[in-house]
């Protein structure tokens, strides 16, 4: 790391820190204890599950493959680790601590997972500790977590405020997306199927499919009207019509999440809509501001979508009407986005505050992951789409609306599938940042 990022690092655990120290005193614990987490196996086989660190441990370090680990953090003394390094030929052992990390932690290395308890906290009940219940320790099941209410809703509400060291880790998960992006946009045109374009994505991000922060979505034609298409065809369908993929990067522990669309006719009304979503994406990226709620984010974007409907004549009825009816909701069914930082999908979307409740989603609008008003620090994506779901337009018909829709038009469109774009941007005390268009125009 440079110079800088090993400031904005000491800055950002400094944070840490005064987080646990709250935390922890809101739930009445003396020590906030964080195993990484156990590699889990298939029912009655030996084969292991891919390993996913526990995200309170990946919050202090950069080390998302050392299962059998623990952060011990005690106000007021230096946080610990616990580094499980295995005695071990079968496979390869996490490196000995080394980056620059190491000189923030106390290190205690240790050999077998239940070497652990020599180096924990005496006493087991004065201990927050956060984690999955099989990283309990020994038959007994020491040092089981206990995931105190208070502690989690207190870290996890706070997790949305980014420090400046993790917005420059998404920055960089978002240059590794972005060169994905690239080869990915590049094997569609030339003709390569869905399985083809994932593996041109992996080479040129760099990333094996179980280092992305989440399955790569890469839908060819009608396939881009399943929301989470993850089947890869390995032969490409003739004609080409449309390409859209959903796909991400990690750095250090910390996510990107970005998809673009395509249409193989740049000529093609489909391509026209594509151009159009992107305008109206780019307008509700700017509504990213301080105070805003990100409800009006997700109903205001309903309107916008209605009216490009409307535009492109696959309804009949006034833009205001189709939302209204719920006409928006069958074609944009799902929410226009989320939380995103050291999980994809970031947690504490709905919290009211950090000592709990919830903020309710607007009625009739289910699948919005977030309802918090923005404030600086925050990094949300924002994911309009629209789509050619068979399964709801058809609901329409049930419900009476039928005709408000186009039918013909929509026979026009089916084949291309769907259209979403989505980048990850950053609430900041003035303009927002947008992370994936810098991504994009940088690379
Ligand atoms: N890639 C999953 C999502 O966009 O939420
Ligand atoms: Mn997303
Ligand atoms: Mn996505």
């Amino acid at each position: 790391m440079s110079a800088d990022l090993s400031r904005l690092y000491a800055d950002h655990l400094a944070i840490q820190r005064t987080r646990a120290d709250a935390a922890l005193a809101r739930g009445g614990f003396d020590h906030l204890v964080v195993p990484s987490g156990t590699q889990h196996y298939q029912v009655f086989d030996d084969r292991d599950y891919p390993y996913a660190v526990n995200p309170h441990f990946k919050a202090w370090l950069p080390l998302t493959n050392t299962p059998g680990s623990w952060l011990v953090y005690t106000p007021g003394e230096r946080p610990k680790v616990i580094y499980l390094q295995p005695h071990d030929y079968w496979h390869v052992v996490p490196q000995a601590p080394n980056g620059d990390w190491v000189e923030h932690f106390d290190i205690h290395i240790i050999r077998n997972p239940d070497d652990a308890k020599q180096h924990l906290p005496k006493n087991a009940n004065r201990c927050a500790i956060l984690g999955e219940a099989q990283s309990a320790l020994g038959q007994y099941g020491a040092f089981a977590p206990n995931n105190p209410p208070p502690v989690l809703d207190y870290l996890h509400y706070h997790r949305a405020y980014k420090t400046p060291y993790e917005i420059e880790m998404m920055r960089e998960a978002t240059r590794i997306g972005v060169r994905g992006h690239r080869a990915a946009e590049r094997a569609f045109h030339s003709g390569a199927s869905e399985f083809g374009i994932h593996l041109a994505y992996c080479q040129a991000a760099r990333q094996d499919a179980n280092d992305l922060p989440y399955n790569n979505i890469i839908a060819l034609n009608e396939h881009g009207a399943v929301l989470h298409y993850t089947d890869r065809d390995r032969q490409a369908p003739r004609p080409v019509r449309s390409f859209l993929i959903d796909a991400g990067g990690s750095h250090r522990g910390y996510a990107s999440d970005i998809t673009r669309t395509y249409a193989a006719d740049p000529g093609s009304e489909f391509k026209g809509m594509i151009e159009a979503v992107d305008a109206a994406q780019l307008a509700m990226c700017a509504q990213v501001r301080a105070d805003t709620d990100y409800r009006t984010i997700h109903l205001d974007a309903h309107l916008a979508l209605a009216k490009i409907l409307r535009d492109f004549d696959l309804i009949n009825v006034a833009p205001e009407i189709a939302v209204e009816t719920g006409v928006s909701s069958a074609f944009f069914p799902h929410g226009i986005g989320h939380g995103i930082g050291l999980q994809v999908h970031e947690v504490a979307g709905f919290a009211a505050s950090d000592a709990g409740g919830t903020i309710a989603k607007p009625e009739g609008h289910p699948y919005l992951r977030l309802t918090r008003t923005l404030e600086p620090g925050m990094v949300v994506t924002i994911e309009p789409g629209i789509y050619f779901i068979d399964m709801l337009l058809d609901a329409l018909k049930d419900k009476g609306l039928g005709p408000s829709v186009n039918w013909d038009r929509v026979a026009a469109f089916r084949p291309f599938g769907g259209i979403r774009i989505e980048d990850d941007v950053v609430c900041t005390e003035g303009a927002p940042i947008n992370l994936t268009r810098e991504g994009f125009s940088n690379a």
